[in-house]
């Protein structure tokens, strides 16, 4: 891809200047700001309708000093930026000292990452000459599907005036967000995997000779760690194979619209998506294939759920929290007469 170095230097002024900056990592766009504006930051809470105390993910140039960022930094720290930077992978730390309290969401950690898309990059050397620091959480309302275009940006913000510029990059490769290990409390509770992703935590595991675990009661708080979360606004339901094509023979001989997402062979639905079968290729169309269903005018997005395992750990994770609170979903819409 040709870099439009015209419009990146002018995103990056902006940034210095405390605006909002909306740029394509490989995982999805983010809405960034300058890590050291406070102001700037608040406006990315604003912006988003995001609650003040969670903390923001700080973005790095290839190049850039841990140590600035960060305190106490074990050496597994430095080996896994040295295996998986660039790239989708973000590490929680203590953090600096003057870390603003808006980063940091009143913790006393910091969420660092080096992206690989070469527009980020660029971006990130442009600013403040690759010695700054852009807090930028996904760049979608609080609550909704994360965005992999620039449209999908647009489409959450472009009425509100709240974001200066949009890069475009083109579609993010990854497709989901970036994996989150905890790295702050090595020593009392080991590395734990704060959120599943394309890294997976046998890759980590490989690197630093030490397995993630699964969140504790006492990890730090994630948004994405909400149980309900990356949700359109269509409801969702997910189901196996076999029970989602009774489900959907049973809503379709009551008068109901279904939006399907799925991988293997399914009858005609009101509207559908067929995904590639691989966990890498499903991860990179599920948001888009999630946002184009909810402006079917289905009454259900019915998704036929992925396989269990490894490399599907990221995928059934953001699967689960769209699906969140649809429970009773499919009972109502097969008990409730459809709307004449
Ligand atoms: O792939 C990604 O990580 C994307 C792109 C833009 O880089 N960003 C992203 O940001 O997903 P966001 O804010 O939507 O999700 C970041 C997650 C949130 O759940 C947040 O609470 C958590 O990271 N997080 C950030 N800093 C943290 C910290 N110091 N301690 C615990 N969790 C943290
Ligand atoms: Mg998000």
């Amino acid at each position: 891809m040709s870099l439009d170095h015209t419009a990146i230097d002018a995103a990056a002024r902006a940034l210095e200047q405390g605006a909002l900056v909306a740029f394509p990592t490989e995982t999805v766009y983010g809405l960034g700001a300058d890590a050291e504006n406070p102001a700037a930051v608040a406006a990315i809470y604003a912006a988003k309708g995001r609650p003040q105390d969670h903390p923001v993910i700080v973005h790095l140039a290839p190049d850039a000093d841990l140590d600035y960022w960060a305190a106490d930094i074990p050496s597994e720290a430095r080996q896994l930026a040295a295996a998986f930077w660039p790239g989708p992978l973000t590490m929680i730390l203590k953090r600096a000292a003057h870390i603003p309290d808006a980063v940091s969401g009143g913790q006393e950690t910091v969420g660092l990452r080096c992206p690989s898309h070469p527009v980020a990059i660029a971006l990130l050397q442009a600013f403040k000459a690759g010695k700054g620091g852009v807090a930028a959480p996904s760049a979608n309302k609080f609550g909704n599907v994360s965005p992999t275009t620039a449209q999908h940006v647009r489409d959450e913000f472009g009425a509100d005036g709240s974001v200066a510029m949009v890069l475009d990059g083109g579609a993010s490769e990854v497709g989901i967000e970036s994996t989150i290990v905890d790295l702050s409390r090595l020593a009392t509770h080991g590395p734990v995997l704060l959120r599943p992703g394309h890294i997976s935590a046998e890759a980590i595991a490989a690197v630093i000779d030490r397995l993630p675990a699964p969140p504790d009661v006492a990890a730090p708080r994630a948004s994405g760690t909400l149980e309900s979360h990356y949700a359109p606004h269509t409801p969702v339901a997910m189901q196996d194979s076999a029970t989602l094509k009774a489900t959907l023979a049973r809503l379709q001989q009551a008068g109901r619209k279904v939006a399907l997402i799925h991988y293997s062979d399914l009858p005609e639905a009101h509207a559908q998506v067929r995904l590639p079968t691989s966990p890498d290729g499903f991860a990179h169309a599920l948001y888009a294939s999630l946002r184009a269903m909810d402006h079917t005018g289905a009454d259900l997005i019915l998704v036929e759920a992925p396989p269990q395992g490894g490399a599907w750990l990221g995928v059934n994770d953001r699967l689960r929290r769209a699906a969140h609170g649809s429970a009773g979903i499919v009972h109502g819409l097969l008990n409730q007469q459809p709307p004449a």
